[in-house]
């Protein structure tokens, strides 16, 4: 890695360290997603809280805590994130009775959890979660469509032929299965899936779009929408960071060139619409005002970039990639992030999604993100998708 940004990051991890630390006490037994007006983290675990089947312990963001916590660990060694993580792991175990309330985003849950658990504590009981999930996730394989259908039908909405770009991460645990049982069933359906994305999701300029309906029967593509994005046909930008570094990893887990071309497509896309200022819109076709940012999104590019630019040869585009990250890192490091005691999460002026009523709230999935974007800058090899 860079000599400087490695200097760098390793000063805003302290920062970082320091902010975990009390944060982390405070959140021991809860399962957080976002800030309230006060700064404290709500909790998906909350049995006083009437949650839907698919938004209690079975919200999709729940495993990023505990990946924060062992990345944490990792480095400091400290035995209270092991702990703290431990807790989280057993907190989410209870969805798999749930069922009806999983989705493809299995993987987001348990590959920060479960995987990195067994793959940092060799831990017996976090191999068999992590199984069990990444069994769960290739369940929902649609065969004739060559997908992964992307969630149940909740509200009276036919989903049966849904997939959607988020799940390139979900397909990590598919390749981890297969490398960890040497049953190639996993990675073929991860394979399967990633090139139908390639090919149905992927526009002619390197954009994607966000979700794509298939027909459940033939596997005939029949339409894209939207999505979290700004309008049909528009760029959802962290679409495109789902995009960008779920095709890098699913290089990396299968050595096919293809999905590293895809990936470059995607990021080259990326880097015409990203302007001087670093920040990153919730969509790169939105209007100029309201100027609605998501700095997860930004995490999620930069994360991609950095990976990317260790996977090419070519070093004119490896310095161009990982000199967008850093700027894109740096951005949020000096206008976005708060290390202060006023607010448990790091991230501010994240966005779920462009037509929510609210906007610029905290997520923690963009304070994961930004943190193993600071890791990987810091020269760390560890690799959790
Ligand atoms: N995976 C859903 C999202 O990015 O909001």
């Amino acid at each position: 890695m860079n000599e400087k940004y490695r200097e760098w990051a390793e000063k805003e991890l302290i920062k970082v360290k320091e902010k975990i630390e009390w944060v982390s006490d405070n959140n021991k037994y809860k399962l957080p997603y976002t800030t309230d007006e006060k700064g404290v983290y709500d909790n998906r675990a909350d049995s006083e809280k009437k949650f839907r089947i698919d938004d209690g312990i079975n919200w999709w963001t729940n495993g990023f805590w505990a990946g924060i916590l062992w990345l944490i660990y990792r480095d400091t060694e400290n035995p209270k994130y092991r702990e703290y993580a431990i807790i989280q792991e057993e907190m989410l175990r209870p969805a798999f009775n749930m069922f009806y309330g999983l989705h493809h985003d299995v993987g987001f849950m348990f590959i920060p959890s479960a995987v990195a658990d067994y793959r940092i504590t060799d831990d017996a009981k976090a191999r068999r979660t992590a199984l069990h999930a990444a069994s769960l996730l290739a369940g929902r394989f649609n065969e004739k469509g060559g997908f992964i259908r992307a969630w149940n039908d909740l509200d009276d909405c036919d989903t049966r032929g849904w997939a959607i770009v988020d799940c390139m991460f979900n397909i990590s645990l598919l390749f981890w299965a297969s490398r960890e049982t040497k049953d190639p069933r996993y990675a073929h359906i991860a394979k399967a899936h990633a090139t139908t994305v390639m090919n149905s999701f992927v526009r002619e300029n390197g954009s994607v779009c966000h979700i794509v309906e298939f027909d459940p029967e033939t596997g005939k593509r029949i339409k894209s929408y939207c999505g979290q994005g700004y309008a049909h046909g528009s760029s959802w930008t962290r679409g495109q960071g789902w995009g960008l570094y779920g095709f890098t990893s699913a290089y990396r887990n299968s050595g096919d060139k293809a999905y590293l071309k895809t990936a470059e497509r995607i990021a080259d896309y990326c880097l015409t619409r990203i302007d001087d200022s670093g920040i990153i819109p919730v969509d790169f076709d939105q209007p100029k005002e309201p100027a609605y940012e998501d700095s997860c999104g930004a995490c999620i590019i930069a994360g991609g970039l950095i990976d990317l630019s260790e996977q090419i040869e070519d070093e004119k585009k490896k310095k161009k990639y990982l000199d967008t990250a850093f700027k894109i890192i740096k951005t949020i490091a000096e206008k976005r992030a708060d290390y202060s005691r006023d607010c448990e999460a790091i991230v501010k002026n994240c966005s779920a999604s462009y037509h929510n009523k609210k906007h610029h709230e905290t997520m923690v999935y963009a304070d994961y993100f930004y943190i193993e974007a600071l890791y990987k800058l810091a020269g760390s090899e560890f690799v959790m998708w």
